[in-house]
């Protein structure tokens, strides 16, 4: 009887194994043949525990109560052919990360990329090394999903206060829900930052404003299928790099004295940004760099209008 028990475990175990790696394949077969997609084996792994609701690790352990109905496997057979198409992986299971957070994401929304976790970490950095106020003031201008707003929040808890503001009233919804669920009290403002800037003066400045704006060109973005599921208004601005040169422009007025202005670059315009900042009395305190490439910026207010870098 013990014997019997362990062998048909064992065989439930095999069928079980067979089954999955049946389905594994059949999931990989089809993103493999997609223009869009790098790592096939990680989206495969993503799409199966998004909609098993399992970890990596449970889809193996639990490998004995592994079940999949048809209806199941069917819808994941069409997940896995609108991925092949170019929708995107986090729009399709409804969430990705960011940083340690879990963020809802939306149709219509920007989808966090994982280089904009650089701008966190290097805003977060600046805020530690040069502020020593018991509390200080943060914008956030184009949100999105709410992701650096609220992953600075979460680093820095009562020290900060974070505003957020967006032009997207959908990005703002799915914003707020992220930072209901994730329990952290950001406050979000709908509004176009050019035309709501003096507003925002009224109620107090900032010591430091981030943002990751629209920063592609037209063409880029129009060469770019695969961005076309994201709203456009996400991307470009313009003719491109317009959202840095305006920004620069008002910058000054919503800092504090010495606040700083933290910004993700587009890899196009560079040396544009820094210099129409400088250009502004700003100088640049610190910046990274990613395969070759400044990927964000800091900028100090300084006071002193600049006619070239350096
Ligand atoms: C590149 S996305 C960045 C979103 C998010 N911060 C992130 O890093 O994932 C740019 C965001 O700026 C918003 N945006 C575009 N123009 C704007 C404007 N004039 N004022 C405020 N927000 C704007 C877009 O709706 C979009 O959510």
């Amino acid at each position: 009887m013990f014997f019997s028990g362990r062998f048909s475990e064992l065989i439930l175990l095999i069928v079980n194994l067979m089954r999955l790696l049946e389905v594994y394949s059949k999931l990989l077969e089809i993103l493999r043949a997609s223009e869009f997609i790098s790592d096939p084996n990680l989206e495969v792994e993503r799409l199966l525990t998004a909609l098993l609701n399992i970890s990596r690790e449970q889809l193996f352990l639990k490998l004995r109560s592994f079940e999949l109905p048809d209806e199941v496997y069917l819808h994941l057979l069409e997940m896995a052919e609108r991925r092949a198409s170019g929708y995107p992986l986090d729009y399709l299971i409804g969430y990705t990360y960011f940083r340690n957070l879990k963020l809802r994401v939306k149709e219509g929304v920007f989808i966090p990329r994982p280089e904009t976790e650089f701008l966190v970490d290097l805003a977060l950095k600046v805020i530690r090394d040069s502020f020593h106020e018991k509390q200080l003031r943060v914008l956030d201008v184009g949100t999105g999903t709410g992701c650096i707003a609220l992953a600075i929040k979460k680093e820095l808890g009562d020290k900060v206060e974070v505003l957020a503001l967006d032009v997207s009233e959908r990005a703002l919804r799915v914003a707020r829900d992220n930072a209901i669920s994730l329990g952290l009290e950001v406050r979000f403002i709908e509004g176009d930052v050019f035309e709501i800037w003096k507003k925002l003066v009224r109620q107090g400045r900032f010591h430091l404003i981030v943002s990751n704006p629209p920063y592609v060109s037209p063409d880029w973005y129009e060469s770019h299928k695969e961005l076309w599921f994201e709203p456009r208004e996400a991307f470009v601005y313009k003719s491109g790099p317009d959202f840095y040169l305006e920004l620069s422009k008002i910058s000054h007025e919503l800092l504090i004295e010495r606040g700083v202005m933290c910004l993700e670059l587009g890899f196009e315009y560079q040396d544009l940004v820094v210099d129409a900042f400088n250009e502004r009395g700003f100088e640049e305190i610190d910046w990274v760099e990613f395969n070759g490439y400044k990927v964000a910026t800091c900028l100090r207010y300084i006071g002193e209008l600049k006619t070239s870098r350096g």
